[in-house]
Parts: C-alpha cells; sequence; structure tokens
C-alpha cells in the first residue's frame, strides 16, 4: 500500500509514517527496520543521537537492500551538543552508515552542560538537569543552517518547541524550520500549536502516536468505536486520524505484525475518516481525556499548555 506523502517547506518531500526507534532494543532494532523497509513498505526512519541505537538501525537499513536515495532518515541533535552541532551530526552518520540525512532537528530546546557529570544527562549535586544557562538556542539554530548549507542534511527543524521557544529563534532565522516533532495525539491534539505551525509552513509530526510505552491510547473508547465502525483496529483509527490532518505519524514497534499493520492500517483509516469523524476525534482531548506521556524534568520553561 502507497504511503502519502507530505512537503516540506523547502520543497522535499517526506513520507506521512515514519518508524520510530526510541526504546527499541540494540538486539531488536536491526530487525524491525530491515522489517519495516524491506516487507511492510516504510520509507521513512526516525532516528537520534540519543537513542543509543543508531549503529543498529544503520546495519537494518543496510540489511534491507533499499537503496539509500529511497530512504527518509531523520535523526537529532542531543542537548550536550547544542554548542557543537556539526559533531554530534558527524557522529550520527557514522553511526547510520550514511553520508548525509533527510531531515535533522534539534532534540529539545535544552542546551545540557557539555561537560558536566555524565555525557547524556548531566546533573547537578542535587539531581536536577545540568543546563548550559549560557548558550541561546538561537545560536544552535544558527549551526543548524550552518550543516544545512553545507549540504549534510536536507532539511532542518526542531522538536519539542512550543510558540514560545519558537520566537526565541525565529526573528534571527535565516531559514525557517521544515518541521516540529511534537507529542501529538487524540489525548495531546495541541489545536492551537497545529494553528500557530501552520501559520509558519512548519510541518508537525507526531511523536508517541499510540501513547508510548505500552500503547495506552488503544484503550481510547472514541477511537475504538471508530475502529468497529471501518473494520479496523483502533491503532489504524489513532495513526489515520493524524495523517488525515496533515501530520506526520512515528509509531514505534519492533513487532512485525504490528510494524506492517500500523503502516496499512494508518493508510486505509486516513482515506476512510470523514470530516465529521475528525471533528468527533478533535474534541475528545478538550472533552476531558487531555494527557501528555512525555514530560522530562527539564528545569527549563518549555512554554506547553497543559504540561504536567
Ligand atoms: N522527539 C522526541 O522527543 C521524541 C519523544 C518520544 C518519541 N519520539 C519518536 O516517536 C516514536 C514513537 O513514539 P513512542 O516510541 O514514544 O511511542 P508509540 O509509537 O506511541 O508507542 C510505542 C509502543 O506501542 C506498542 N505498539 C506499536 N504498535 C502497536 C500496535 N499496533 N498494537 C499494540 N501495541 C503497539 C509498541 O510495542 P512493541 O514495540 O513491543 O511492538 C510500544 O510499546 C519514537 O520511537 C521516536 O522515534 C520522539
Amino acid at each position: 500500500m502507497a504511503c502519502p506523502t507530505f512537503k516540506l517547506n523547502n520543497g522535499v518531500d517526506i513520507p506521512s509514517i515514519g518508524l520510530g526507534t526510541w526504546q527499541s532494543k540494540p538486539g531488536e532494532v536491526t530487525k524491525a527496520v530491515e522489517y519495516a523497509l524491506k516487507e511492510a513498505g516504510y520509507r521513512h526512519i526516525d532516528c537520534a543521537w540519543a537513542y543509543g541505537n543508531e549503529k543498529e538501525v544503520g546495519a537494518g537499513i543496510r540489511a534491507s537492500g533499499v537503496p539509500r536515495s529511497e530512504i527518509f532518515i531523520t535523526s537529532k541533535l542531543w542537548g550536550t551538543y547544542h554548542r557543537k552541532v556539526e559533531q554530534c551530526l558527524d557522529e550520527t552518520l557514522a553511526n547510520l552508515g550514511t553520508d548525509y540525512l533527510d531531515l535533522y532537528l534539534i532534540h529539545w530546546p535544552v542546551p545540557l552542560n557539555p561537560n558536566g557529570n555524565d555525557p547524556v544527562f548531566p546533573k547537578l549535586p542535587d539531581g536536577t538537569r545540568d543546563i548550559d544557562w549560557e548558550w541561546k538556542i538561537s545560536d544552535t539554530w544558527k549551526q543548524m543552517e550552518a550543516v544545512y548549507k553545507k549540504g549534510k542534511v536536507k532539511a532542518i527543524g526542531v522538536s519539542n518547541f512550543s510558540e514560545k521557544k519558537l520566537e526565541e529563534i525565529l526573528p534571527t532565522a535565516e531559514i525557517v524550520p521544515a518541521v516540529n516533532q511534537l507529542e501529538i495525539h487524540l489525548w495531546n491534539p495541541q489545536h492551537k500549536l497545529m494553528d500557530y505551525l501552520k501559520s509558519k509552513g512548519i510541518l508537525p509530526q507526531a511523536y508517541s502516536p499510540l501513547g508510548s510505552t505500552n500503547s495506552p491510547l488503544l484503550q481510547d473508547e472514541t477511537a475504538t468505536e471508530y475502529a468497529q465502525k471501518y473494520g479496523l483496529q483502533t491503532a489504524d483509527i489513532l495513526l489515520g486520524y493524524l495523517i488525515a490532518k496533515g501530520i506526520v505519524a512515528l509509531p514505534k514497534s519492533v513487532t512485525p505484525a504490528r510494524i506492517k499493520s500500523n503502516f496499512d492500517g494508518a493508510v486505509r483509516a486516513a482515506s476512510k475518516l470523514t470530516k465529521e469523524d475528525i471533528a468527533k476525534l478533535d474534541a475528545v482531548a478538550p472533552g476531558g481525556k487531555q494527557k501528555r506521556f512525555i514530560a522530562p524534568p527539564w528545569v527549563i520553561d518549555l512554554g506547553f499548555d497543559n504540561w504536567p
């Protein structure tokens, strides 16, 4: 089944479904990526330096036999590298075994102390996160623009940026971010932020589209009703709802049957859901179900509504 693509603000096409790889263990992710590309039709893989499994993701990409040019690969700059974007990117490229990325994102608008007590999650003696307070994210964005201009990445964007955080980089940005990757799903649709992104030409990508670990959103009654109505699975409705709204969906799975059904089911659900269905699904969170699943204790106020 063909996967619809969306267009980024620089003209690059992006497949609307991508395989997530966070918490995919090194021992599982190679097979999951190989299967997704070779057997299930995926052409988009979502990675990050901080996931610690990019070498194994790269092995899966090569094992699939699908040409690099047909695959859309995203990775993300980690917080301890905000002062040295190209170094983090080079490590990712080496780990994945490729010489360019299709999309590179700032993972969080949170620069972390590069010389702290841990290379990934540096902490202060009191246990709180060790923030690099002197560094401005607008300067991180300048370095993102530099690696884009060098041709090492085909598009640049951000992740976990609220309107407030985007307003910290946009006034001095030469290039508007192509993407903002966020926790977006039935219970955290962030309608206001979606409207803002649209007004700026920034494409939203939905992470944790099933509610993250153990997919708690599969219990949602409204999504389950639509699944029964259309003879689909609840996961299909959750994913198809996003795609129908023009949002890239990034479901993670290491289970072959789920990898395949998420892809086929999402495309089917996106084509079946009507405007009225979408309006009802849009009303689920404002109707009392609002919930975020991913909210690390960053210390910095990220400026999001409904941050727990
Ligand atoms: N930018 C960021 O800060 C950020 C943050 C979080 C996530 N992400 C990205 O977004 C991706 C997806 O988010 P996520 O991993 O948090 O969660 P998710 O995709 O919402 O859910 C993953 C969970 O759902 C299970 N699952 C998948 N398909 C299923 C199905 N059809 N039926 C039942 N269970 C199913 C998976 O289990 P199995 O794997 O065992 O099948 C896993 O436990 C990540 O992997 C990552 O690439 C980015």
